[in-house]
């Protein structure tokens, strides 16, 4: 949801430095972009509609002699993407670059229109340049206007500044939007996320909601909204910074399909005891299981898909009873919890609006809460009380696939842990369902050798305009997911339903143009069922895609198609049965010619509600 990024250092790193950092941003947003520099002691903005590859283009020749600069990426909130509405947004001497939205802007606009400021463009983030324009010429410092500036905007913001008049030095300041800053030798860089700025430094200064940095020559310096100082100590981020690159892959989103195995292994890694008789979580602080009686699950997008999945772990395997909540529904509704309910918020990137609103509300209603997170020192990790990591590393393909698998793993082993702590498993099955979590890597693997055939089959089924995905049980998600994935990458129409449902609807879609894909590892305890239902399909004419791990089943139908997986247990089969979902959706894209990586519309990190 915008990417913003800064950098101060050597003026023959500035352009490349702010280049290549927008670049791997660009899954923020990528409607339009821009920058800004410094030439002859003056501010020099160049932006672009579309992809950040036009502004390359405009910055091809364009000779940099400025040690320091702004950048961003947008995702269009107001007003349409367009070189006008690119930011940096300017007034005067003064350049912003905003991820955010002020909510306010609408009176802040008719005040400063008021006082004799044209606008420009149809952006929020034009009052924040005229706002802190209009302090400084009242003789208030870059800094301080900037400060004053914040008093009066409502909202979310990552804001880095510029002004003509003060040329060394960048403002940046921060509320409910992330913004990190790093060091390196004599360099300074700011950035959204850490992937930005990763083969520069591993060391990340997280700043937090209303701190303000000045990066200069001299380095950084922090102070909060009154001015005192502030010391923030930076975290070590053990992410190798190749995981940003495409690695000869085509796309992220097949170099990150194939990542799968290892972010599990990753996932997995310390968190069992040497004799494998139990889950650790080291951050986990037992007391707050305890005495749990029931589980409330938020989160959005692929993130509600794993916690979907990870209701039925819990209540499988652990017996605690579960609910989850599409988060924007959640926070705006008045759930009824009692002292013994537990929320968890689950999300990649830790920053999800919608999402760490719910935490806020969790909160508020006297829950104790756990973070399942991909992203240290996100806002939904720091507000949580507990925190589950995800380790997938950096996903930057905007549709989710290894964190889908890892956040899936992270509840599968809450679930065991829950499980053994309330001695609602003896050892055996401790010992098994330990077991099955770690075959997990290696049944993947064997999946991700059906990339040829699902390459083969889309070419057979690209031409479809509507797809319907069913699954029963704990490969319902999946089907929900499959269909995500799809509508996502290829922009085809596509509805994930529970293979039981279809009866009371859908089935009344199904005929010789509809395919219907159906997500039925042979262990799911409703397979017979599913057959059933594959039936039904056949009854009216639907063609069907068949995944299972059944290699002696046979499709009399020529037309339709079957997928083995690799037998697993029936509790981890959908971080198997996910992944010719994941790569049907790839290679459909692929052939269609969508924007794979970036598709329209979409953004990795929504900040927004
Ligand atoms: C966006 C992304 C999705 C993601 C969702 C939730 O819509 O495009 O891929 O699943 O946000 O993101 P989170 O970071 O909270 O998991």
């Amino acid at each position: 949801m915008c990417g913003i990024v800064a950098y101060v250092g050597s003026s023959d790193r500035t352009k490349s430095v702010l280049c290549e950092s927008l670049g791997r941003l660009e899954y923020r947003g990528y409607d339009s972009s821009g920058i800004c520099f410094v030439e002859n002691g003056r501010s020099r903005v160049i932006r672009s509609e579309g992809k950040l590859e036009n502004l390359f283009t405009k910055l091809k020749d364009c000779e940099v002699t400025s040690s320091l600069g702004i950048a961003h990426t947008r995702w269009a909130t107001h007003g349409d993407p367009s070189e006008r509405n690119a930011h940096p947004q300017v007034s005067g001497p003064i350049s912003v670059v905003h991820n955010g939205i002020v909510e306010n802007y609408p009176e802040l606009k008719k005040e400063l229109i008021a006082a004799g400021y044209e606008f420009r463009s149809d952006t929020d983030t034009e009052v924040i340049s005229h706002l802190i324009r209009d302090f400084t010429e009242k003789g208030n410092s870059l800094l301080e206007s900037t400060r004053k500036t914040f008093e009066k905007i409502e909202g979310s913001y990552a804001v880095a500044v510029m002004s003509d008049k003060e040329p060394g030095k960048i403002i940046a300041t921060r509320r409910f939007s992330p913004l990190i800053i790093a060091r390196s030798g004599s360099e300074c860089f700011l950035a959204s996320d850490i992937p930005a700025i990763l083969p520069y430094t591993r060391e990340f200064i997280f700043l937090e909601d209303n701190d303000f940095v000045v990066l200069d020559e001299n380095g950084v310096s922090i102070t909060d909204a009154a001015g005192g100082d502030v010391r923030r100590d930076p975290t070590v981020v053990d992410w190798d910074p190749s995981v940003t690159e495409k690695s000869g892959y085509r796309h992220y989103m097949l170099k990150e399909i194939f990542e799968q195995p290892s972010a599990i292994f990753d996932t997995l890694r310390g968190k069992f005891t040497a004799d494998m008789r139990k889950v650790v979580f080291e951050d986990l602080d037992p007391s707050l299981l305890r005495n749990t009686q029931r589980i409330i699950i938020a989160a959005c997008g692929t993130s509600y898909h794993a916690s979907l999945i990870g209701k039925y772990m819990i209540e499988e395997v652990a017996g605690v009873n579960t609910q989850v909540e599409l988060a924007s529904e959640f926070r705006h509704r008045n759930p009824v919890v009692g002292p013994d309910t537990l929320f968890i918020a689950v999300s990649q990137s830790g920053e999800t609006a919608d999402t760490s609103e719910a935490l806020l509300k969790a909160k508020e209603l006297g829950m104790n809460s756990i973070g399942i997170t991909n992203v240290v020192l996100s806002k939904i990790s720091r507000e949580s009380d507990c925190v589950i990591a995800t380790k997938a590393g950096p996903e930057i393909g905007v549709a989710s696939t290894k964190s889908f698998t890892t956040q899936v793993m992270a509840f599968y082993l809450l679930s065991v842990y829950l499980a053994i702590s309330r001695k609602a498993v003896d050892s055996k099955r401790a010992r098994q369902l330990i077991a099955d979590a770690i075959s997990v890597s290696k049944l993947q693997q064997e999946a991700l050798g059906l990339d040829e055939h699902l390459r083969e089959l889309s070419r057979d089924f690209y031409g479809y305009r509507n797809f319907i995905y069913l699954g029963r049980g704990i490969n319902y998600p999946v089907a929900l997911e499959g269909a995500l994935k799809l509508k996502e990458v290829s922009y085809i129409h596509a509805e994930g339903y529970a293979a039981g449902e279809m009866k009371h609807g859908p089935i009344a879609l199904i005929d010789r143009n509809m395919p219907v894909v159906f997500i039925a590892p042979e262990e799911d305890v409703y397979y017979k069922k599913l057959l059933g239902n594959f039936q039904e399909v056949k009854a009216r004419g639907g063609r069907i895609i068949f995944i299972t791990s059944d290699r002696e089943l046979r499709l009399p139908d020529e037309r339709d198609r079957k997928i083995v997986i690799p037998k697993s247990s029936y509790l981890v089969s959908p971080m198997v049965s996910v992944i010719p979902v994941q790569f049907m959706a790839y290679h459909v894209a692929n052939i269609l010619g969508t924007d794979v990586d970036q598709p329209r519309n979409l953004a990795k990190v929504v900040t927004v509600e």
